[in-house]
């Protein structure tokens, strides 16, 4: 390992959450002032607004939310392949539904389980090549016990969580140290590709979950021995 990872390493250290710092990020939170946050940067000079011409991906993009109210229904399968494509390989591995440095593709897909039709309480692998999921023969826990190691306020059952995790090594061994960003950013744009997913579906839902409990996850997704990164997960349901 050289010091460019070791650097990333640190950084990757210093923001996990577990049940040993879960409180002291809660109280953060709690005492962060939301009503003065920036939003936005001013300059002198006048706005020269632009013309306007909603296009099909506007139209989507304009109704994209976050959803925390589940009417605890479960997803079926032709709605797990709809939500899924967001992140295909349609032109092949190195071209996919989002870009990535340099091809390296370094997040990977799981789904976890809730209430979703022929995969009940499964943990399966997302195949981006040939759009299939794979049963990883590992248990899903049931979302009481998956609430709890989740640090967010939701109503009702979601269906399923998506969990994209990063192999940051995969952009690291090229980019060294920048390559760690370049690995969150890639998880940033499929993230994206799901939320504009949802977005255009007639029946999901769903909101992003930041706050996850990483160790917890990455032993329930079999790679506690990886070198790899919870990057986001992402609660989806109806
Ligand atoms: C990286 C990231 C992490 C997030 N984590 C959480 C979370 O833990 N809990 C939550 O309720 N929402 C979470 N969100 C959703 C944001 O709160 C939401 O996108 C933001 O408030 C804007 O609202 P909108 O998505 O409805 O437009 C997260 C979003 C992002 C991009």
């Amino acid at each position: 390992m050289d010091d460019f990872d070791t650097n990333f390493e640190k950084f990757i250290q210093a923001s996990k959450l577990s049940i040993y710092n879960e409180q002291q990020f809660a109280s953060k939170l709690s005492s962060y002032d939301s009503d003065n946050k920036q939003l936005k940067l001013e300059y002198p000079k006048e706005a020269n607004k632009l013309n306007i011409r909603k296009t099909k991906l506007d139209k989507i993009a304009s109704r994209r939310i976050s959803t925390r109210l589940f009417k605890s229904l479960g997803i079926n399968n032709k709605e797990l392949g709809l939500l899924l494509s967001s992140l295909r390989a349609w032109n092949g591995l190195e071209h996919r539904a989002y870009p990535s440095a340099g091809a390296s593709y370094s997040t990977e897909e799981y789904v976890v389980c809730f209430n979703v039709e022929n995969h009940q309480q499964k943990i399966l692998y997302y195949d981006p090549d040939s759009h299939a999921v794979i049963d990883t023969n590992l248990k899903a826990p049931k979302w009481q016990e998956a609430k709890e190691n989740l640090n967010i306020e939701v109503e009702g059952i979601p269906g399923l969580m998506i969990i994209l995790v990063s192999f940051y090594n995969r952009a690291t061994e090229k980019y060294d140290e920048r390559g760690g960003r370049f690995a969150l950013l890639e998880a940033g744009a499929a993230m994206q590709q799901i939320a504009l997913k949802i977005a255009e579906s007639k029946t999901l839902k769903g909101v992003i979950c930041g706050g996850i409990r990483d160790e917890y996850w990455i032993n329930k997704l079999g790679l506690g021995n990886d070198k790899c990164i919870i990057a986001i997960g992402y609660l989806v349901g109806k």
